[in-house]
């Protein structure tokens, strides 16, 4: 018998293990979604948020965001708003899409989402707030989650209450990222507080969020917080392997093989096969802009000399990223490269930075 790692359960929606890709917008779209599901372990991939009367209104940029392809599954999309028609709307032609569950976004402090009431401002209007994801959840037969962060400030830990009163409507899990709305980045994750909302529900999956990188993070989130889950982001973008990790030590399998043990040579794979998928998507100008954002978790990672990330960062053909892509190869790893040692986790600079 083949030993399978511990599924989780969103309603009916099984998902093969406990490890969730969090969100990340501009940077979990499908062709790294994608990249990533090839190396195992992963339970359930999100989209970038969605804005849901773009969604309703079908603008060909919010299409774009929910891009996927065959193999791209299990996925949900996360919408936000704060008009319950409009996110119903969205919720409902998600369903006849195909996507296997919608996360509402309860998280974003970014301007743009919270001025018409969405995504963290949610936090504000409890009352409004709880109706809202109930008509959601009514609107569909797909599992409905909610992601959130521990509360407005240290004064204000909503969660526990939010996540409570979710379940009774219907909400299948609840992703807590744990920190403050005010707390931004900074500080150490909380999670005390991610173990207050564990204990305030009483059987839906609690998934707790927030700095995990090595399979030691997640152990101590495990540990700490009572979590069902786990969901990771940013440390996904620097160690793609780290679901395949988590469930390798689950299993109690060989931790250091080389699937789960990743090499120059391999992060050097990865990367080209996430510049190729991304070439799939929608061709080389697409690809080389979309892959410049992402060039600096690379070279956190790879160390291949400033004029190198210079030219990802400013990439324009794909045979320049071939070209450098070979070179690499042919230098092999800088003597600062360590295969076990990973870069410290980073906030990306720019509009998005202030999550
Ligand atoms: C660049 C960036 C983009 C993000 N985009 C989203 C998003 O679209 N939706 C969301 O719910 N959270 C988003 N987040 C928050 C992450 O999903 C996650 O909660 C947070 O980064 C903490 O987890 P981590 O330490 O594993 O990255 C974003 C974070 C960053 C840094």
């Amino acid at each position: 018998m083949t030993l399978q790692p511990q599924p989780l359960y969103f309603g009916p929606l099984r998902l093969e293990s406990r490890y969730l890709l969090s969100p990340l917008a501009g940077y979990t779209n499908w062709p790294f979604r994608r990249a990533v599901r090839d190396l195992g372990g992963l339970g359930l991939a999100t989209t970038d948020l969605v804005n849901a009367r773009a969604l309703v209104n079908r603008s060909p940029k919010t299409l774009e965001l929910i891009d996927t392809c065959p193999d791209d599954r299990p996925l949900a999309v996360q919408i936000f708003g704060s008009v319950p028609e409009e996110m119903r709307d969205a919720a409902q032609w998600l369903e006849g899409y195909g996507i296997q569950a919608i996360d509402i976004n309860m998280g974003c402090p970014v301007h743009k989402v919270t001025k018409s009431g969405g995504g963290s401002a949610m936090m504000c209007s409890p009352s409004a707030t709880i109706d809202l994801v109930r008509q959601v959840v009514d609107a569909v037969t797909i599992p409905v989650t909610v992601k959130m962060r521990l509360g407005w400030d240290d004064a204000d830990l909503s969660a526990p209450n939010f996540a409570r009163a979710f379940e009774q409507v219907g909400v299948a899990a609840v992703m807590i990222h744990g920190r403050t709305r005010a707390q931004g980045f900074s500080g150490q994750v909380n999670h005390a507080g991610i173990r207050a909302v564990v204990d305030a529900v009483e059987r839906i999956p609690i998934i707790g969020n927030g700095d995990i990188r090595t399979p030691a993070d997640a152990e101590r989130m495990f540990e700490e917080t009572g979590c069902a889950g786990i969901s990771i982001g940013r440390g996904a973008l620097l160690n793609p392997w780290i679901f395949a990790q988590l469930v390798k030590g689950e299993l109690g399998t060989d931790r250091a093989s080389p699937m789960t043990c990743p090499g120059y040579e391999d992060r050097l794979d990865f990367m080209a096969r996430h510049f190729d998928l991304l070439l799939k998507q929608r061709g080389e100008r697409h690809a080389c802009l979309t892959f410049r954002k992402m060039a600096a978790w690379y070279t956190r990672d790879l160390k291949p000399g400033r004029e190198v990330h210079c030219q990802l960062v400013m990439l324009e053909r794909a045979q320049e990223f071939e070209d450098i892509v070979a070179r690499l190869r042919d230098l092999g790893p800088p003597v600062s490269w360590q295969r076990d040692v990973l870069p410290e986790i980073a906030v990306p600079k720019g509009p998005i930075s202030h999550w």
